[in-house]
């Protein structure tokens, strides 16, 4: 039995890719292991700026996150600021980390390349990551790709503090579901809730079949055949459709025939369908908020008694212990 741990952003309303790159993977490990689930407001905050939004956005993910199936008693499952020693942990953490690891760092990088004007935070967010790994003991952390730098940022951080403090920290692995590595959003770039290109998880009918219909393709006639590695539809397609139906449409591509609109048309099927039992137990949240609170707080204090612990061990290595 291993301790994984995961989080993601309320920085917005969440995507497939967000369920297929780490909210699927996840849930499936709650069976088998000791699973550590939690929703980053803290992080979300280096982008997200309206209170409301961010409170919003909350509560939706922890509700898309039970109607999925998550198991509020047999993982751990919290509001990361319900916890807040972990703020603590990362001002110390950051007093270990060189300016130089996280200015390497791609996913700030790209966040400037795209025109954003940094906060602090932006820059420390590795850190707070870290802090969000090690206060808990984590082994395993499946996320997507892209967040694989940050799991060695936290690894380079934890070993870097065990050498001066002894063996405090556990060092811990990604994991990476390297066959849907980047999942493309309607335009073929990476899906992402920050280029308005997502298919939520749970789109209503009209608005799903709206944004199935504008996913951008090239401008291969009907009669000839295509190219599915290179087609964000079959992108797509191959998450929900079972093996012989992947198959049968990589015939089709091959031989011709088959136009892009009807093709669309399956996938949108698909989606609805696959999404059809969570959907309704997702109304069912929708209409008792308050229990998903109590799921939050008493989450919040399971997860607070692993974290003292931990941090009381880092106070006292580092000397904050005074007394
Ligand atoms: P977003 O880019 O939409 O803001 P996050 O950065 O909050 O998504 O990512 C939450 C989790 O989902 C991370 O593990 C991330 O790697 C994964 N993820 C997000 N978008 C994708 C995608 N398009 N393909 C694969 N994984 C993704
Ligand atoms: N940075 C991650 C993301 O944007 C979210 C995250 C915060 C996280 N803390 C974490 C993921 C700890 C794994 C472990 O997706």
């Amino acid at each position: 039995m291993s301790r994984v741990l995961s989080g993601i952003q309320p920085s917005g309303t969440l995507h497939i890719g967000n369920y297929f790159a780490m909210m699927k993977p996840m849930i499936s490990m709650q069976t088998d292991n000791e699973l550590f689930c939690f929703i980053v407001n803290y992080h979300a905050m280096t982008t997200l700026t309206d209170g409301k939004v961010l409170r919003q956005n909350t509560v939706d993910a922890a509700m898309d996150f039970l109607a999925l199936g998550l198991d509020p008693d047999r993982a751990h499952f919290w509001v990361q600021s319900d916890v807040p020693e972990v703020a603590e942990l990362t001002w110390i953490l950051s007093c270990h980390t060189s300016l130089g690891l996280l200015e390497r760092s791609h996913s700030y990088k790209d966040k400037l390349a795209r025109g954003i004007t940094p906060n602090t935070g932006l820059f420390t967010y590795p850190v707070l990551m870290a802090a969000d790994i090690l206060l808990y003991n984590a082994q395993i952390i499946p996320v997507g790709k892209d967040q694989k730098q940050h799991v060695e940022i936290t690894r380079d951080i934890a070993i870097r503090f065990n050498n001066t403090y002894g063996d405090i920290f556990t060092i811990p692995e990604p994991s990476i579901q390297e066959d849907i590595a980047v999942i493309p959003g309607t335009d073929g770039q990476k899906m992402s809730k920050s280029y308005d290109n997502t298919i939520n998880i749970f789109e209503d009918e009209k608005s799903l079949k709206k944004k199935v219909m504008k996913i951008v393709t090239d401008s291969t006639p009907v009669e000839d055949p295509k190219n599915p590695d290179t087609c964000t539809i079959f992108a797509l397609y191959r998450l929900f459709a079972d093996k012989d139906r992947i198959e049968n449409l990589r015939d089709r591509y091959a031989s011709g025939g088959t136009g892009y609109g009807e093709v669309k048309k399956e996938l949108l099927g698909l989606i609805w369908e696959h999404f059809r039992p969570f959907r309704e137990k997702r109304e069912m949240y929708e209409k008792d908020r308050g229990e998903v609170i109590n799921i939050l707080k008493k989450g919040a204090d399971k997860t607070r008694a692993v974290a003292l612990p931990t941090l009381e061990k880092v106070k006292g290595a580092v000397g904050l212990n005074y007394c």
